[in-house]
């Protein structure tokens, strides 16, 4: 039946979690006066889950989106108002999913099954904004520097490692290291620090060593980019480009 009930809900296991307010549905009118994605008709229950999914998929509360204070009953609050621009963002939002989901999935050559869905989570992974590591890095790197740099990596780990919602992996602290010591910025103190942090959480990347080599080696510290790419050979011999800069450096004292 509905593509809203079923396609922009499927955050289906979404509904486990315990901390979004699970409206009564006394609380909540039952006729909806400010629909604009179809369908209109949708059953209050329906609609409730679609709202769960949203507050899930975001980690944000009724309130991100609507008119009403927390720790109010919800009666108080006014659903319908679009007043809040996150409500209007989010109204187009529906239209983006629904549209992925109805015309250019359902239209894929030999889609696979069975089919996977796109919802909010897919993208949001539990944050209202769903910017990658690396956009994070230097947002936080043109505000304040690498000390701003890697309080907010900090910040961003505690908060979110183990939940999915960020890739705290080495590969996106090796891409904003590369980001940070190439042109336009050539910033190789800040690409040196932004390995090192690194390295604490991933001690055996043989690319974060090897980036690491090649900044000191970019600052004169010949002795350590030496030491950090010899390392990088170590737990990779066939690192050809460690290799060939270790080559350079012996050669040129
Ligand atoms: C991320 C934003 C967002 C969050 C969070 C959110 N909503 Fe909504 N809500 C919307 C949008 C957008 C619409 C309008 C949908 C449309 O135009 O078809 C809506 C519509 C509604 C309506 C229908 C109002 C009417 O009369 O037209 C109700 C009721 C509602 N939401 C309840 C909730 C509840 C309860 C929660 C918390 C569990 C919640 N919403 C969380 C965005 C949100
Ligand atoms: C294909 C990926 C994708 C999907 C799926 C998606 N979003 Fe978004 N959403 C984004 C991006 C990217 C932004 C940030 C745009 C910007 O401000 O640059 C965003 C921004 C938003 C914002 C505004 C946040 C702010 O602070 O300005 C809201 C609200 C939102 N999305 C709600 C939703 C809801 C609700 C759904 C599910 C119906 C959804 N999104 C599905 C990618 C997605």
């Amino acid at each position: 039946m509905s593509g809203f009930g079923r396609r922009v809900v499927v955050v289906g296991a979404a509904a486990l979690v315990l901390s979004v307010p699970r409206p009564g549905s006394a609380q909540i009118p039952d006729e909806f006066t400010n629909l604009k994605v179809p369908p209109e008709d949708i059953e209050q229950r329906d609609l409730l889950n679609v709202m769960r999914g949203f507050s899930i998929g975001l980690d944000v509360r009724c309130t991100y989106c609507h008119v009403g204070e927390e720790g109010q009953p919800l009666s108080t609050y006014d659903f319908a108002s679009d007043e809040k621009p996150e409500k209007r963002k989010a109204r187009e939002m529906m239209r983006m999913v629904n549209h992925i989901n109805e015309t250019v999935l359902t239209a894929l050559p030999d889609r696979s099954e069975p089919n996977v869905s796109v919802t909010c989570a897919t993208c949001h992974a539990g944050r209202p904004r769903p910017s990658s590591l690396e956009e994070e890095m230097m947002w936080a790197y043109e505000d304040g520097g690498v000390e701003a740099l890697t309080r907010r990596y900090r910040e961003l780990r505690e908060r979110y490692y183990g939940l999915g919602t960020l890739n705290f992996g080495s590969a996106p602290l090796d891409n904003v290291a590369q980001m940070l010591g190439g042109p336009p910025r050539q910033d190789l103190e800040a690409a040196l620090a932004v390995t090192d942090l690194n390295l604490e959480y991933h001690p055996d990347s043989g690319t974060t060593l090897t980036l690491r080599g090649q900044a000191l080696a970019g600052l004169g510290r010949t002795d350590e980019a030496i030491r950090s790419l010899e390392r990088a050979l170590e737990l990779n011999p066939r690192n050809r480009f460690a290799e060939r800069l270790l080559q350079q450096l012996r050669g040129g004292g």
